[in-house]
């Protein structure tokens, strides 16, 4: 046969009558057996390339044929091949997130049929990180045959991708669009046991759409075993549950220590600890769980510094040791370190390295790293609470569940019998840890969630098929939100800016603000501002120049709000080139600031698409107040007022007393401000925090409530006063509106604020709508009597 002119690649060898041989030849989606998958991987053609497989395929396909899952590949294809959902259940590491989506691509043969495999993650690290490992598994390069897609970043090729590992929120967006999600022959969602909002959305989606399409498959797979719970739930019929995929794993015994008495700082008796383990156990390496960036980085910091100090002490008795950092904003490149091998002896004979890796929960099932023995747990995690009351959702560090525990334990025996220290005494194990941990969607503001579900379609939210159903006030507090940003109408419909918003992968408030900016003439600027405020922390404070640093970002600092300030270090880096050393003289993170680049492009694609102009006023004495007016439009729920003692301030809405995070650049304290989050750490924060007037303030209020406010019969001096000054403004405002522009969303939001006006006037209401005109009624006349009083 002759060579192919178009690839550098040896001839593909040909079978007998001289026709090129298909490695897939006789092969029937969904009725290929275990025994014919386990020939086409095992053979020398790359059946998705035609190429011939590169000698590290089959390196990876011996250390592939030992995990657990891949020696049960004839249960799962008889499994696979005769149901449409299967419940599957397995200890991290198995081998689950890489090989079940190669195993159902060999069925499925998605790439003949013009379908994808997707596989979801609740994390953006686990999506990246496997399908780099199955891309390399599979023997095809990233982003092609095998890609990923997460919020801002889309590493897939129409037409050419096959299997696609995406975040769970990612598909979710997709369903809005194609509520068949029709085209992936199979969804494999990972990680349930995570219980992330996305997922538990996707659960209630799928279930659902099990029925419309019958060819569509399903897996649900999880980590722990509260398998039962979601066998029922997907059980196609009531009494007859989903079938159950039991991987069967061979992890080896883990011995739990506790300590006898509560450790009052855990930080300190987990870096203690991780030192003892060095000196005094067997060779093996080390994983520490600690809660976020900054405590993992001096931890980190910490056990180097003492590890130098036995080395120098003590050469012959104890290794090298190194200490890997791992959370989730940390660059890809840096998280692949956690697979480098320990250290080696520093000498022929001298006692050999360790490897430490101290991580947050995300090794707790999310990646998997080989060869840990001791596992270090104080715990505690990082994790969401919301309070619909106050409204405020904050990460706190708060007790682990005992499934989490038993989790962070298994860690410890993947290659050989392995030891787990926990950091809390055996009786507060047995009493004060919670069975598993909540789900997410009972603790977390729901606003962007209902606003998708509305998008899909959903229309009785209390009673959509939830795994586990929310709060019915956390549910009214993100209708309540949507209804005041005029996504929703006060029916709970979706209206056309509503829609537009949905579109934008961003928090409802930003999507708004973006959406109205060109009303005042700034959506450049405000399109920057939601970039960066996308995006992690672009300030870097090294412990050794805290100081210079200060001073760096001081240099950038508007003092009227560190929205304004964000925008001027963006500016900034691009007059600048995008220069890595201007970033880095100027202490700011060039990779956070590249990555705002980046979702600035994406997000204006999205405008573009709606026909929202890129705009910026000329004048440049008012720009900064009309960046601050378009702020108020998205932020109007999240505005405090300055209260007596200095620094303290009183969240308008919910009556909290909060301070000015010490991160603000506010150098005076103005008496209104909007805050982007609000953050509990040792007293209560708000953050992200810019000045505005309260006129602006009054009549974005009013064009809200409009001629409601008449009807409810709010009769104030002084209010009736005001009324008139910024009625005026607001009609001039909107006939400066009216001349700009006609037909873009922003005119669909003043005819969308009138037509909700004019049904605010009915009276006669559903329940819904009568609750949420008691809120409104609340919020408004607590808010006048603040705005107006002397
Ligand atoms: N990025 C990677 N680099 C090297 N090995 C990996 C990587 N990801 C996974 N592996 C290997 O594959 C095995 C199975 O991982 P995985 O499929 O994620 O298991 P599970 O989903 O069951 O927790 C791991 O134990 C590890 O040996
Ligand atoms: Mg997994």
């Amino acid at each position: 046969m002759a060579k192919n002119p178009y690839t550098n690649a040896p001839p593909v060898p040909s079978s007998p009558n001289g026709s090129v041989k298909e490695p897939f030849f006789g092969f029937i989606p969904r009725k290929v057996a275990a025994k014919d998958a386990r020939r086409v991987m095992g053979g020398d053609i790359n059946p998705f390339t035609k190429q011939p497989f590169t000698p590290q395929y089959k390196k990876i396909l011996e250390v592939r044929k030992k995990l657990p899952v891949y020696t049960q590949m004839d249960e799962f294809y008889r499994m696979f091949n005769e149901h449409q959902i299967i419940v599957m259940v397995g200890e991290t590491g198995s081998g689950k997130t890489t090989q079940i989506p190669q195993f159902v691509c060999y069925s499925d043969l998605p790439h003949t049929r013009g379908k994808l495999v997707a596989c979801t993650q609740p994390r953006r690290v686990a999506a990246m990180s496997a399908a780099k490992r199955v891309a390399d598994e599979m023997d095809v390069p990233l982003g092609r045959q095998v890609g990923y897609s997460i919020r801002f970043e889309d590493m897939t090729e129409t037409g050419t991708t096959f299997l696609k590992y995406m975040t769970d929120g990612m598909l979710l967006r997709e369903a809005m669009n194609d509520p068949d999600l029709s085209r992936y022959s199979t969804i494999i969602l990972d990680e349930v046991h995570e219980r992330t909002l996305a997922t538990d959305i996707l659960m209630g989606l799928l279930k659902v759409l099990a029925r419309r399409r019958p060819d569509l498959r399903i897996i649900i797979t999880s980590a722990t075993l509260d398998a039962l719970k979601f066998q029922r739930y997907f059980g196609l019929k009531k009494d007859k549950p989903a079938p159950l995929f039991q991987v069967r794993d061979r992890a080896h015994p883990i011995e739990v220590f506790y300590t006898q008495e509560p450790e009052p700082d855990y930080v300190e008796a987990a870096i203690r600890t991780v030192l003892m383990i060095h000196r005094a156990e067997e060779p093996g390496d080390i994983l520490l769980f600690l809660t976020g960036e900054e405590e993992i980085e001096d931890a980190c910091r910490k056990i180097k510094l003492e590890a130098n100090d036995l080395l120098n002490q003590d050469p012959d008795s104890v290794g090298p040791l190194v200490c890997i950092p791992l959370y989730s904003s940390l660059p890809p490149q840096q998280q692949q370190r956690i697979f480098d091998p320990a250290p080696a002896p520093r000498t022929p004979e001298g006692a050999p390295g360790r490897k430490v890796v101290v991580s947050t929960n995300i090794a707790e099932t999310s990646l998997t790293i080989d060869g840990i023995v001791y596992v270090v747990d104080p715990g505690f995690s990082k994790q969401k609470v919301y309070n619909p009351r106050i409204r405020v959702e904050s990460l706190l560090v708060s007790p682990i569940s005992k499934a989490s525990a038993q989790q962070r334990a298994g860690r410890a025996g993947r290659t050989r019998p392995g030891k787990c220290f926990r950091l809390y005494t055996e009786k507060d194990f047995m009493t004060e840890l919670e069975e598993q941990t909540h789900p997410e969607i009972l603790r977390s503001n729901l606003a962007n969630t209902v606003l998708v579900l509305v998008k899909l379609g959903i229309k009785d939210l209390v009673r959509f098929g939830y795994v586990d159903t929310p709060a019915p006030e956390t549910l009214m507090r993100a209708l309540e939100l949507l209804n005041y940003l005029a996504a929703l109408d006060d029916d709970g419909n979706l209206t056309p800016l509503g829609a537009i918003m949905a579109e934008f992968p961003l928090d409802p408030q930003m999507a708004k603000m973006l959406i109205v900016s060109p009303e005042f003439k700034c959506s450049n600027e405000i399109l920057t501002i939601v970039a960066m405020l996308s995006v992690p922390n672009v300030w870097l404070r090294p412990v050794n120049k805290r100081k210079e640093a200060d001073a760096a970002k001081q240099m950038l600092t508007v003092s009227d709000g560190d929205h304004l300030t964000l925008l001027n270090v963006y500016n900034h880096y691009a007059q600048n080139m995008h220069d890595r050393n201007w970033a880095w003289n100027n202490f700011l993170s060039q990779r956070a600031l590249a990555e705002a680049e980046n979702v600035r492009s994406q997000l204006q694609r999205i405008m573009e698409r709606f026909d929202i102009d890129l705009i910026s006023t000329q004048d440049e004495r008012t720009l900064y107040t009309y960046i601050r007016q378009a702020l108020v439009c998205g932020y109007f729920m999240q505005v405090a007022h300055k209260e007596g003692e200095k620094n303290a301030y009183l969240t308008v809405k919910d009556n909290q007393v909060v301070a000015l995070h010490p991160s603000c650049g506010l150098d005076s304290r103005p008496d209104w401000v909007i805050f982007k989050d609000f953050v509990l750490t040792t007293r209560p924060y708000i953050r992200t925090v810019t000045a505005v007037k309260a006129e602006w303030y009054v009549h974005f209020i009013l064009s809200l409530l409009g001629s409601w406010i008449d009807s409810c019969g709010a009769s104030h001096a002084g209010f009736s006063n005001t009324r008139r000054t910024t009625s005026t403004l607001v009609h001039s405002r909107m006939a400066r509106r009216n001349a700009h522009c006609k037909r873009s969303p922003r005119n669909v939001l003043v005819a969308q604020g009138r037509s909700q006006m004019r049904s605010m006037r009915g009276s006669h209401c559903g329940t819904m709508r009568a609750l949420q005109a008691q809120v409104r009624s609340r919020w408004a006349k607590e808010m006048l009597k603040i705005l107006l009083s002397p």
